[in-house]
């Protein structure tokens, strides 16, 4: 997994069919995605419930990309060694979800995962300027975690902070959230390189018809793209 600025496209499979994972991972890998984001919820910290580390162990069988675990749990550092053994390459925990980023980062990379901090939209970039040197990732809502398919946050004046913050680096900046054809390239011109997309990739496609993930992950590359020639 060497380190580049190019724009990734890291669909979510919240916006996939439950009941068939394995075939929706495949279809959106055979399309073009560049990494799978797994959108991990614990009804306690978002109010709404996903999948743990068995079923996160099951999806890594499909993975052939890069599996981007988003944990949306308080607290994360009891369930780290469980992610890593489901197989994550990158784990990202929110700043919000403890008073122990730090620990929990350190904690992260201990395991041999790339380590990701994530950070609420009323979360200001400085949340995480003393733990750069420990971080692979950050993650920038651009809605309230727990749910796909809500509006877009402008968050590009964070997303400006951040990248200036970061200098040489090797950290992505990840955009979770609203993220569409419109929206992607306001935040790769503000400097992002991951785009997380649930259901504007998987919007008019399916299992059994998936060249519209395609189509739609094409669209967003291009426009995203497009601000950078
Ligand atoms: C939100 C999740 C996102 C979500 C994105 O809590 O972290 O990854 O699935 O979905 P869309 O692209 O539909 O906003
Ligand atoms: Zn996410």
């Amino acid at each position: 997994m060497g380190f580049n600025r190019k724009v990734k496209i890291a669909p979510s499979i919240l916006s996939a069919d439950f009941a068939d994972f394995g075939r929706e991972i495949r279809a959106i890998e055979a399309q073009g995605a560049d990494w799978v984001h797994v959108d991990v919820m614990d009804g306690h910290f978002v109010p709404n419930l996903t999948f743990g580390p068995p079923a996160v162990a099951a999806f890594r069988k499909h993975v052939t990309t890069v599996m981007d675990v988003h944990l949306m749990i308080a607290p994360v550092d009891p369930y780290i060694d469980a992610y890593a053994q489901a197989g994550a390459d990158i784990l990202t925990a929110h700043v919000e979800a403890g008073p122990h980023i730090h620990r929990t980062l350190q904690a992260i990379r201990a395991t041999g995962m790339k380590a990701g901090v994530a950070l609420n939209p009323g979360t200001p970039a400085e949340a995480v300027a003393h733990v750069l040197d420990l971080t692979d990732l950050i993650c920038v809502m651009t809605v309230n975690p727990g749910f796909g398919g809500q509006s877009f946050i402008d968050m590009t004046t964070k997303v400006r902070t951040l990248r200036a913050m970061i200098g040489d680096r090797p950290i992505h900046i990840e955009i979770d959230g609203g993220v569409t054809p419109q929206t992607a390239p306001l935040v790769v011109q503000a400097g992002a390189d991951v785009l997380v997309a649930g259901s504007a990739v998987f919007k008019g496609g399916s299992v059994d018809d998936p060249a519209p993930y395609g189509v739609n992950m094409r669209a967003i590359r291009t426009a995203a793209e497009g601000i950078l020639v």
